[in-house]
C-alpha cells in the first residue's frame, strides 16, 4: 500500500514537497479515502472541492459535512451548472457532439470545466497540488491532467487510486480502520456510475461480460421502454442559432430545459445506448448509456440543421462534428483545434432557428413536425404536382447529361482498357 510509484510525468507531485492539496471530491469511498489517506501518507492539508453539474439525487450539505468530518481544512461546492450548460454542452450540441457513434460525451464534457475550476480554487485557497479520483485505466485522468498541465504549469497533481494499489476490500478495511462511513454497507456497488445533467454511465461488473444483455439493475435514470406509457408524447423544442430556448413554447433557461427535456425522455424510456467503447489508452470496454435529454435535443437539433443548411453544409459539416468529438473525448479541450472548429459550429448555426417536434414513445425519439424562417425547402417547388416557375422539369436531363458526364466517360474508358 505504502509502495511507492515511480514519478514519470514532469506534473507528478513529489512526495517530499507536497504541503497543502486540492481533493476533487464526491463524498464517495474512493474520495473519501483519498482525503484520510493524503493526510497521512503526504503529512498534507486538503482542501476538499466538490462540482454540481447536475447529478441528481445528491445533498451536497452532507458531502461538504463528511469532508469536514474526515479532515478537510476547507469543503467548498461549487454549483457549475449554468456554466457547464452553456459552455460545455451548448457547444456540443451546436456540433451534434457524439462519440464512437452513440455517447454524447457527458462525462468528457464535465471533467475540463472540473479541472478547469479545481485549478482556480486551488489557486485561490493556497494548494500546490491537485488530487483526483480517477484510475489508470480510463479516459477521466487523461481529461483532468490534461487541463491542469494545460492551464496550471506551477501546480502538480496526485492520482492516489493510481498508486496505492489498494482492492475493494482493503479500501473498505482502511475505511472502517479511519471512522470513514462506507455508504451502502460493505457490498461492493454492483457498476461505476457517473452522471451529470448531459448523461448517465454505467460501467464495470456483469456489464463486462459482453454476450449478456444489460441487466434491469443498470437502468435507474430511464423508465425501461417496456414500461413506457403506451401514449406517446410530443415535445416542440425551439431553437434560435443552434441554442435551444424553448419547450412547447416555453421559454427556459438552458440548464432548466436541459433538465426538463430529460425527464420527458426518461418517462419514455428514451435515451439508452450499449456502446462498445474505444478509450483513449487503447482499451476497448462497454459501458452502458442512459441519455434522455442529449437523445431529444440532438436529434431536434439536427432535423432543423438539416433543414436550414444546404447539401453541402450538411455533408461537410459530418466529418468535423466527428474531430470535434474525437478532440473532446480524448481530453484535448484546449487544442486550438477545437477552437477553429467551435467558430465553423457557430457560423453553421448562425441559422439554425425554428422549431422540431419530437415523439417520444417506448424508447424512441423521433422528429416528426419542423418550421423554420430559414427553411430550404418550398412546398410547392418539392411537390409532386405541376411544374414550372424555378424548376423546369424540363432542364433536368440536361442536367443529368453534364453531371454524369465523368462519371460516364470512366465507366467506357477502363471498360474498353479491360477488353484489351
Ligand atoms: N466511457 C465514458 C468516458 O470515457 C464514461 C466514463 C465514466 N467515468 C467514470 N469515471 N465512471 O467518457
Amino acid at each position: 500500500m505504502e509502495r511507492e510509484t515511480p514519478r514519470i510525468a514532469s506534473y507528478e507531485a513529489d512526495p517530499a514537497t507536497v504541503a497543502r492539496v486540492l481533493l476533487l471530491y464526491s463524498g464517495g469511498l474512493d474520495t473519501s479515502v483519498m482525503l484520510r489517506w493524503i493526510q497521512e501518507r503526504y503529512e498534507a492539508e486538503v482542501v476538499a472541492l466538490t462540482i454540481d453539474l447536475g447529478q441528481p439525487d445528491e445533498d451536497w450539505d452532507v458531502v461538504v459535512g463528511k469532508a469536514r468530518d474526515l479532515g478537510a481544512v476547507d469543503a467548498i461546492v461549487v454549483d457549475a451548472r449554468e456554466e457547464f450548460a452553456r459552455d460545455y454542452v451548448l457547444p456540443a450540441i451546436k456540433a451534434n457532439a457524439v462519440y464512437g457513434g452513440g455517447y454524447p460525451l457527458f462525462t468528457a464534457l464535465g471533467r475540463p470545466l472540473i479541472a478547469k475550476l479545481a485549478v482556480e480554487r486551488a489557486r485561490e485557497t493556497g494548494c500546490d497540488t491537485i488530487a483526483h479520483g480517477c484510475t489508470g485505466k480510463g479516459n477521466d485522468q487523461v481529461r483532468i491532467e490534461a487541463t491542469v498541465a494545460t492551464l496550471a504549469p506551477e501546480l502538480r497533481v496526485i492520482a492516489p487510486v493510481r498508486e496505492w494499489r489498494m482492492g475493494r476490500e482493503e479500501e473498505v478495511a482502511y475505511a472502517r480502520e479511519h471512522g470513514i462511513p462506507v455508504k451502502g454497507g460493505t457490498e461492493a456497488p454492483p457498476y461505476s456510475i457517473d452522471d451529470n445533467l448531459w448523461g448517465r454511465s454505467s460501467e464495470g461488473g456483469a456489464i463486462e461480460d459482453l454476450s449478456e444483455a444489460p441487466r434491469d439493475d443498470v437502468f435507474r435514470l430511464v423508465t425501461r421502454p417496456e414500461e413506457a406509457p403506451d401514449e406517446p408524447e410530443l415535445v416542440r423544442v425551439g431553437f434560435e442559432r443552434g441554442c435551444p430556448v424553448s419547450l412547447d413554447g416555453e421559454r427556459l433557461e438552458l440548464v432548466e430545459l436541459l433538465e426538463r427535456a430529460g425527464d420527458a425522455g426518461r418517462r419514455h424510456g428514451v435515451g439508452i445506448v450499449d456502446h462498445i467503447e474505444d478509450r483513449i489508452v487503447g482499451l476497448k470496454v462497454r459501458d452502458l448509456y442512459e441519455v434522455p435529454a442529449a437523445a431529444i435535443l440532438l436529434t431536434a437539433h439536427r432535423e432543423l440543421e438539416h433543414l436550414v443548411s444546404t447539401i453541402h453544409q450538411n455533408n461537410f459539416k459530418r466529418g468535423l462534428e466527428e474531430r470535434w468529438a474525437y478532440l473532446c473525448y480524448a481530453g484535448l479541450w484546449h487544442e486550438p483545434l477545437r477552437a477553429d472548429l467551435d467558430a465553423y459550429m457557430d457560423s453553421a448555426n448562425e441559422h439554425v432557428t425554428g422549431e422540431v417536434t419530437i415523439k417520444l414513445y417506448k424508447g424512441s425519439a423521433t422528429p416528426v413536425a419542423r418550421s423554420s424562417p430559414f427553411a430550404l425547402y418550398d412546398r410547392s417547388l418539392a411537390g409532386f404536382g405541376e411544374s414550372g416557375g424555378e424548376f423546369s422539369q424540363a432542364a433536368s436531363p440536361g442536367f443529368i447529361e453534364l453531371f454524369t458526364l465523368q462519371s460516364r466517360m470512366a465507366h467506357r474508358v477502363r471498360n474498353r482498357e479491360e477488353e484489351r
